[in-house]
């Protein structure tokens, strides 16, 4: 069975390893442009050994963005500064990705420093940030403190779908090699999915098909333009964690249906549709990785498992137990965005630093052989 450190090839695409950037979101692009942030922020996961480094959630139109400081790409402008991130990525030996977002009736927020409520006149008065008016499937507020979304007719449905195409387009055309639609923690496509947000009696509503029908479109389209040797892969909340929420079973169904219109992986996520009532996780080291499993054997297609995962034999267990083809470390490579060469190391896939860059790595191999030496570190 292959390990953490073992290549994945999805279609014409080699991952060079099972460790993925999970997607995180910066709130520091100004109308949506990456600038020298991004950059930064980004490349220390290539320097560091990441496989495959994911941009955040990216907003595939201006509405379509959660806060005011999120990336977009829905023009060529939101493009160009795209392309030296990606070629950096690139050129340090990570596979660039990007996820691609709306976030419904979530848009409109404030930075989660800021609060994470919705924007009102106080950020205008504070910051010039001014709200706008947010879409969803049905007119029903995410909770007591939120808006009602706008419902979304057939025609809007139609140039969201289109605005993904669009994204996804100018994703390929800047180098990105790996696509993630964002269908999980309550945003739009995970709205569409979950009878707690639609409650639409249409096409688009009503049973599991209806619900589906926006997320199997919007992967339609974006297979029409993005290229068949690069993976392409969905973050799906497997489950609502309410008895009247979106099911595993019907995750995995959707998995299934995915799958047959050329999707790739599923990020199996959990969790975020909102409503006021409480929901129970069970919260813990790895406490997802079931989730992953389950959809990785009932729909026969590869997964990606994330949350809290931070240790590396654990990491390394997950993929060799096949419970999940890849895994994605967010917080933990916030704090160390080594992570993937003190893995390797831990792991006994890399004793002499030879995985580092070697501006890094030639000096801490010679450290390391003198420390061994004169026996100075455990
Ligand atoms: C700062 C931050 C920003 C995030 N932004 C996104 C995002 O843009 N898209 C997304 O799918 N998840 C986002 N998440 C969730 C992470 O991708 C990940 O699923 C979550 O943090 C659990 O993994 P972890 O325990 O390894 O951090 C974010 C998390 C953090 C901490």
């Amino acid at each position: 069975m292959a390990g953490l450190f073992d290549p994945l090839t999805i279609r014409g695409t080699e991952l060079p390893n099972r460790i993925v950037l999970s997607p995180m979101s910066q709130y520091r692009a100004v109308d949506g442009i990456a600038n020298d942030w991004h950059f930064a922020h980004l490349s220390r996961f290539a320097l560091g050994g990441v496989g495959t480094v994911m941009l955040e959630a990216t907003a595939v139109s201006a509405e379509a963005r959660r806060t005011p400081g999120d990336l977009g790409l829905w023009t060529d402008a939101h493009a160009e500064p795209l392309e030296r991130i990606v070629e950096f990525l690139s050129s340090n030996g990570s596979v660039p990705a990007i996820q691609l977002s709306h976030a419904g009736r979530k848009a409109s927020e404030r930075r989660p420093w800021h609060g994470e409520t919705p924007l009102d006149d106080e950020d205008v008065e504070l910051r010039g940030e001014s709200p706008w008016p947010s879409f969803g499937p049905s007119p029903v507020a995410y909770s007591a403190v939120w808006p009602e979304p706008i419902e979304m007719t057939e025609g809007d449905i139609a140039s969201v779908v289109g605005d993904f195409a669009a994204a996804a387009d100018r994703a390929q055309r800047v180098g990105l090699r790996a696509l993630e639609v964002y269908a999980g923690h309550g945003f739009l496509q995970h709205q569409f999915l979950s009878p707690i947000a639609n409650q639409r009696t249409d096409r688009y509503g009503g049973d599991f098909y209806g619900r589906a029908r926006f997320a199997l479109e919007t992967a339609e389209a974006i297979r029409g333009v993005w290229p068949d040797e690069f993976p392409l892969m969905f973050r799906v909340s497997v489950t609502d964690w309410l008895d009247d929420g979106l099911s595993v079973e019907e995750s995995i169904e959707l998995a299934k249906q995915l799958r047959d219109r050329g999707v790739d992986v599923i990020d199996c996520t959990s969790g975020g549709i909102g409503g006021d009532r409480a929901v129970r996780f069970p919260l813990g080291e790895g406490y997802q990785v079931a989730l992953s499993e389950q959809v990785r054997r009932g729909a026969g297609i590869a997964t990606m498992a994330v949350g809290m995962i931070w240790d590396a034999s654990h990491a390394d267990g997950v993929i060799r137990n096949g419970q999940a083809d890849l895994v994605a470390i967010g917080r933990e490579l916030l704090d160390e965005p080594n992570w993937a060469h003190h893995a390797a190391r831990q792991l006994e896939v890399d004793s002499s630093h030879s995985l580092w860059p070697p501006e890094s790595g030639w000096w801490l191999g010679k450290r390391q052989r003198a420390i061994d030496k004169l026996g100075l570190r455990p």
